[in-house]
């Protein structure tokens, strides 16, 4: 502890955009304290030094002592002669005060799926002995039953086009390390999937971001940006996005699909959501099926990646890539620098699973529906001011709060045995202040129970902070 220098450019990367409308200081200073609360910036860290934090961000040093003097009367920063000054934690406690019961609102992970228990019980595990043990690419009967559901839902697949991985986010880092080099340009929605722009951004992609809302995207924003960027890579999840849970319509995708080739731009499509239908009606198949030509500027095409996780267990890490057989060569000899394989006893499992996917996604379905109800209904009655959208899949509500306050009110909650994250979480430059991700995947008693603590909070916020005055706003706490 105590070892890690964070620069004053790191900093300041995590802290974002300041609203011009506030205090400097004080905007800074809840920044910081919700990162250190966050766990992002971890409690020994030193920080750099008033003087070059007042450099780097081009603030007075009153400024930055200011900011750094309030930390420190709140226990978030210890100064010492000669050392500088470190991150800490108020009496050595994580944030929480009054509850040793955390409700997990931060998380979108649903419980395993009904019948996994079952099916457990009828691998048989010993299989996994027979041969050598690990290989880059994955079981070819696994291989084989992923292609078969790929062609069986009208995108033709070949075993040879899948790469076997351990969960959508390793597909993703792999993806990225692969497909960018330092300072290539990506673009990603906002908001999008967090631990996505992560590895984008540690690839050493420059971001451009595209809206969603949970009305969709904003298409010709979309088609602009990758016609003028022209970005090396795409990143997208068109089906029950991540935290919207919208969907891309067909049409969309057409011209989505004609401008990436055209611009040069590799899509890669994030699937994970994908099979957590509850009520769309309407179903087009994988989306790498609008791909009727190769690249004329000579990108990978589609890249496409899912994942069980979401639609089955997220203990089993356990996912794939689906993309040309050149691009599968790439990833498989960039691999080994990372990791050798994905274990084979997991492997053997998901082959049952996917052979068995459209019994266990009716069951998930159900789950999705009952709880989805659930917490829409809470959030009506107990917080009707806030616009809360009922997605037609996926896994959280992309709540709309009456003012932008939403990094303020998960720290409290997490006070108060409640953890969230807030809307900031979902972008890279501090945005969404006014809206909160809400995952329905709790059991229904702790929706219950976590609503009524973020109700209780929400008022007592409102109180503390009334209309025409903005809340404190910072990064939220995950
Ligand atoms: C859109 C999206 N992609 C990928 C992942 C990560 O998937 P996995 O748990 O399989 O690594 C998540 C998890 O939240 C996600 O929401």
């Amino acid at each position: 502890m105590g070892s890690y220098r964070l620069s004053a450019r790191a900093l300041l990367d995590l802290v974002g955009e300041l609203d011009p409308s506030r205090a400097v200081y004080e905007m800074l200073a809840e920044r910081i304290r919700l990162l250190i609360m966050d766990g992002r910036i971890p409690a020994g860290t030193r920080l750099p030094s008033e003087r070059e934090l007042a450099a780097r961000a081009g603030r007075s040093r009153t400024t930055i002592v200011a900011s750094y003097q309030s930390l420190r009367d709140a226990g978030y920063l210890v100064s010492r002669q000669g050392s500088g000054s470190s991150a800490a934690l108020p009496d050595g406690q994580s944030g929480r005060v009054d509850t040793d019961r955390v409700i997990d609102f931060a998380r979108a992970v649903p419980p395993p799926v009904a019948g996994l228990e079952a099916l457990f019980a009828s691998v048989s595990f010993v299989e996994a002995l027979n041969g050598p043990g690990f290989d880059l690419q994955g079981r070819l009967s696994l291989r084989s039953a992923i292609a078969r559901r790929y062609s069986e839902r009208g995108l033709l697949t070949t075993p040879e086009q899948i790469m076997v991985t351990m969960g959508g986010q390793h597909a993703i880092a792999l993806i990225a390390h692969t497909v960018i080099s330092r300072a290539d340009s990506a673009l990603i929605e906002a908001p999008t999937y967090p631990h996505a722009y992560d590895a984008l951004r540690r690839a050493g992609a420059r971001l451009v971001t595209t809206p969603v809302t949970t009305d969709g995207w904003d298409l010709d924003h979309l088609l602009e940006v990758l016609s003028t960027v022209r970005p090396v890579l795409a990143y997208l999840v068109p089906d029950f996005h991540n935290p919207t849970g919208a969907s891309m319509l067909p049409e969309e995708r057409t011209r989505v699909v004609e401008t990436a080739l055209a611009s040069g731009t590799t899509l890669v499509i994030d699937e994970t959501t994908a099979d957590l239908d509850i009520d769309r009606d309407w179903d087009d198949g994988p989306f790498a099926r609008h791909v009727h030509r190769r690249s004329p500027a000579g990108s990978d095409g589609v890249i496409t990646l899912g994942s069980l996780s979401k639609s089955i267990w997220g203990g089993l890490r356990l996912g794939w890539v689906r993309a040309s057989t050149s691009v599968i060569r790439r990833l498989v000899q960039a691999r080994p620098a990372g990791d050798l394989g994905t274990p084979q006893m997991e492997q053997l499992l998901a082959e049952q699973i996917v052979t068995s996917l459209p019994q266990l996604l009716a069951q998930r379905r159900e789950l999705l529906r009952e709880h989805r109800e659930a917490l829409s209904r809470l959030l009506t009655e107990h917080l009707p001011g806030w616009t809360v959208p009922a997605p037609h899949g996926g896994l959280s509500l992309w709540a709309q709060l009456d003012r932008p306050a939403s990094s303020a009110l998960t720290s409290v909650c997490e006070a108060h045995g409640l953890s969230l994250v807030a809307g900031p979480k979902f972008s890279i430059d501090g945005a969404f202040e006014r809206f909160l991700r809400l995952p329905f995947t709790s059991p229904i008693a702790d929706l219950n129970e976590g609503v009524r603590i973020l109700a209780r909070t929400w008022a007592q916020l409102s109180e503390s902070h009334p209309a025409g005055h903005a809340a404190p706003q910072g990064l939220e706490v995950v």
